[in-house]
């Protein structure tokens, strides 16, 4: 997908945002643009302060001027955008494909309104062809790989490029789980993993979402659950 489909989508979310607005700031590609149009806004006078959700996302904001603040200082937001990998009708998530799920589920449930933006290809009918990222102690990388594959999961733990598991900014390890068409229910799954001692959070995003801003290569759609 092409990114003036992400642009557009992170340039209507933009749109959303007003002065003095405490916001939750995603990461990933798209979420990237989101900051960029926002840095724009904030040269031109517009005062903001954000969480971000990632080291990645904060470096990027504060090289934009982005005033930063954190969940100590403001725990309550009222606008958090983000990507996501896969979407369905209900607005049921997949996030986590850049690593960042732990930090961007905490930021998205501090937030009164929580809005993705998207390109056309992250919307499904069913979630579960984009492995879903569950993130864990690294001690229980095998029992819990066990459980995610009787779950019918094909498991892979993530790697970094020098070949070391890759380490969320909150120093977990991450396992790819591809379920395919065989994944359970989002919710139940969620409510399931979230009772596994070892599973620190999981990218499935369920129930949070207030709208997708959809790109395609022209227009932007709202959708809505
Ligand atoms: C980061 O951990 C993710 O949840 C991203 O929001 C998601 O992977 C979407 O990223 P892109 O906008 O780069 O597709």
């Amino acid at each position: 997908m092409s990114d003036k489909a992400k642009q557009l989508a992170a340039g209507a979310a933009v749109d959303l945002v007003e002065d003095g607005m405490r916001l939750g700031i995603g990461t990933g590609s798209t979420a990237e643009y989101f900051i960029q149009l926002l840095g724009q806004r904030v040269r031109d006078g517009l005062s903001v302060s954000g969480v971000a959700t990632s080291e990645r996302s904060a470096e990027l904001c504060r090289q934009l001027g982005i005033g930063l603040t954190n969940l100590d200082e403001t725990p309550v937001l009222d606008l958090a955008v983000d990507g996501a990998d896969e979407f369905d009708g209900a607005l049921n998530l997949i996030k986590g494909g850049g690593g960042a799920l732990l930090r961007e589920k905490i930021v998205a449930g501090a937030a009164k309104r929580f809005v993705v933006i998207a390109d056309t290809s992250k919307q499904v009918a069913v979630l579960g062809a984009f492995p879903l990222p569950v993130e864990i102690i690294p001690m229980a990388k095998q029992p819990l790989s066990g459980r995610l594959e009787r779950l019918g999961a094909v498991v892979t733990l993530r790697q970094a490029e020098d070949g070391k598991p890759f380490r969320t900014d909150e120093n977990h390890w991450v396992l790819d789980c591809a379920f395919g068409p065989s994944m359970a229910g989002p919710a139940d799954l969620a409510q399931t993993l979230s009772t596994w001692p070892g599973v620190v959070e999981h990218g499935l995003f369920c129930g949070m979402t207030e709208q997708v801003l959809l790109g395609d290569d022209s227009h932007v759609a709202v959708i809505t659950g």
